[in-house]
C-alpha cells in the first residue's frame, strides 16, 4: 500500500485524507503552537506509517509522549490492534528504572562529538585534543576508574589534564554510559519497525543531546548502507537550534544540518516537530518539502512559514490561525495539493500527557 489515511477532508467527515507514504522519502516539517495538537497528530500519521507500510522509524521522544506506542487503545479496531501486537517496535527509557535503558557507548563517539562532550577546543586544548584523537581505548575493557587511572599513570601532562577535566566534568557517572552493556544503535542497526528513545527522563540536560547526537553520528557514519530509517524529532528546537549554546547542541545543530541538505539520497529522512519556525536552524527548514502545519496564531511566525513553505499558498497558511484542536494543513510531496483536514484519532495511548489543575472535590489524577 503507497497511501496513508490519516483523517478527514475538514468540513467533511466522509471523505478520507490520504498521504502518499512513498513520499516520506524527504524531509517534512511538521508546525504548531504549544496545544494544538501536533504531538497527538503526529503519533496518528506514524501509526499509520507502522501499520501500513516497511518504513522503519526512529522517534527522539523528549516526553515520553511515544512510549506507548506498541500498545493499542481498547477503541482500536481488532485488525490495527492485530498488526501493531505483530509489529516490532521497541521502546528504551531514561527514567531510571522503568523499561529498557536507553544507553549508548561513550567510546563509540567520534573525536568531535567526545571533544564537544568535553568542551575541548583543538587549538585552545591542543594536548588533551590530541591525546583525545589519539586513544585506543577498547569496548571491551571500559571502566571510567580504569580509564582515569591509565590516563594519570602515563606521566604524560596532556593525559593527566584530559583525566582530571572528564573527572571534574563528571560525565562519565551519567546514566546513558552502557558501560560494557549494549547500546541503543546496535538494535537502531537492526531496523527494528519501530525504535522509541524516550530522552526526557534524564538526570543531567546535556545526556538527552548526547544519547541523540551519538545515535544521529551512527546513523550519518553509516549512510552508505543506504538503509532507510524516518528520523522523528518531536520538539526538534531542543536539538537542532539556530542560537546553540553548547558544543553539544552545535554539533547537534550541524549534524542535522548535513543530514537535511545531504541525507535524502541516502534514505536518512527527517520529520521535525516544533512550535515555531524561526526555532529549527533555517537551512533545515529550507530542506523540508513536507508541511503538516496546525494552529499557528503569530502573524510574523505565518509569514516566514508562508516564506518558506511557498507550495502550501499563502492564503492557506493564513488559515492555520483559525484552526481548532487536531486541525490541520497537508502540503508538499506527501499530499497531491494542499489540504485542510480533521486528523483522524489515535489507535495507541498516548503517553506524557499534559499536567491538570488540581481542583476541589476531584480525584487529583
Ligand atoms: N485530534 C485530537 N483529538 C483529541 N484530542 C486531541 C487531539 N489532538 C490533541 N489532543 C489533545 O490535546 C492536548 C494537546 O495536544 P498535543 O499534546 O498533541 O499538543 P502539542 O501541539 O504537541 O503541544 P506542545 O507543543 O505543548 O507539545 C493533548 O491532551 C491531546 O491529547
Ligand atoms: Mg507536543
Amino acid at each position: 500500500m503507497t497511501e496513508v489515511t490519516i483523517g478527514s477532508v475538514l468540513g467533511d467527515a466522509e471523505a478520507p485524507v490520504r498521504l502518499d507514504a512513498r513520499r516520506f522519502n524527504r524531509h517534512t516539517f511538521w508546525c504548531g503552537q504549544s496545544g494544538s495538537g501536533k504531538t497527538y497528530a503526529l503519533g496518528v500519521v506514524l501509526e499509520q506509517l507502522l501499520l501500513h507500510t516497511e518504513l522503519p522509524i526512529l522517534i527522539l521522544d523528549p516526553n515520553a509522549d511515544f512510549v506507548h506506542l506498541p500498545e493499542a487503545r481498547e477503541t482500536a479496531s481488532a485488525e490495527d490492534a492485530q498488526r501493531l501486537a505483530e509489529t516490532d517496535i521497541r521502546v528504551f527509557r531514561s527514567s531510571a528504572g522503568v523499561g529498557e535503558p536507553l544507553h549508548v557507548r561513550y567510546l563509540d563517539l567520534s573525536t568531535a562529538s567526545k571533544a564537544a562532550l568535553l568542551q575541548l577546543d583543538p587549538i585552545a586544548d591542543a594536548d588533551e585534543y590530541n591525546v583525545l584523537l589519539h586513544s585506543d581505548e577498547r569496548a571491551e575493557t571500559f571502566s571510567a576508574a580504569e580509564m582515569l587511572a591509565r590516563l594519570r599513570g602515563s606521566g604524560d601532562p596532556g593525559q593527566v589534564r584530559l583525566a582530571n577535566r572528564i573527572d571534574n566534568l563528571e560525565v562519565l557517572r551519567w546514566d546513558l554510559w552502557s558501560r560494557g552493556e549494549s547500546s541503543v544503535v546496535d538494535v537502531i542497526d537492526e531496523r527494528p519497525r519501530g525504535t522509541v528513545l524516550d530522552l526526557g527522563g534524564f538526570t543531567h540536560p546535556a545526556e538527552s543531546k548526547v544519547a541523540a547526537l551519538a545515535v544521529l553520528e551512527h546513523l550519518w557514519a553509516r549512510r552508505e548502507e543506504r538503509r532507510p530509517i524516518l528520523i522523528v524529532i518531536d520538539e526538534a528546537h531542543n536539538l537542532c537550534s539556530p542560537h546553540p549554546r553548547t558544543d553539544v547542541e552545535r554539533a547537534l545543530t550541524e549534524q542535522l544540518v548535513q543530514i537535511a541538505a545531504e541525507g535524502r539520497k541516502f534514505g536518512l529522512w527527517l520529520l521535525l516537530s516544533t512550535q515555531r519556525p524561526t526555532k529549527i536552524h533555517p537551512n533545515v527548514l529550507s530542506q523540508c518539502d513536507n508541511l503538516g502545519l496546525m494552529r499557528v496564531n503569530a502573524p510574523r511566525d505565518l509569514l516566514e512559514l508562508s516564506e518558506v513553505f511557498g507550495f502550501a499558498g499563502e492564503e492557506e497558511v493564513r488559515r492555520s490561525a483559525s484552526f481548532g484542536l487536531g486541525q490541520a494543513l497537508f502540503a508538499g510531496g506527501f499530499v497531491a495539493e494542499p489540504t485542510f483536514v480533521q486528523m483522524g484519532e489515535r489507535v495507541t495511548e498516548e503517553g506524557g500527557g499534559d499536567v491538570r489543575v488540581p481542583l476541589r472535590g476531584t480525584p487529583s489524577a
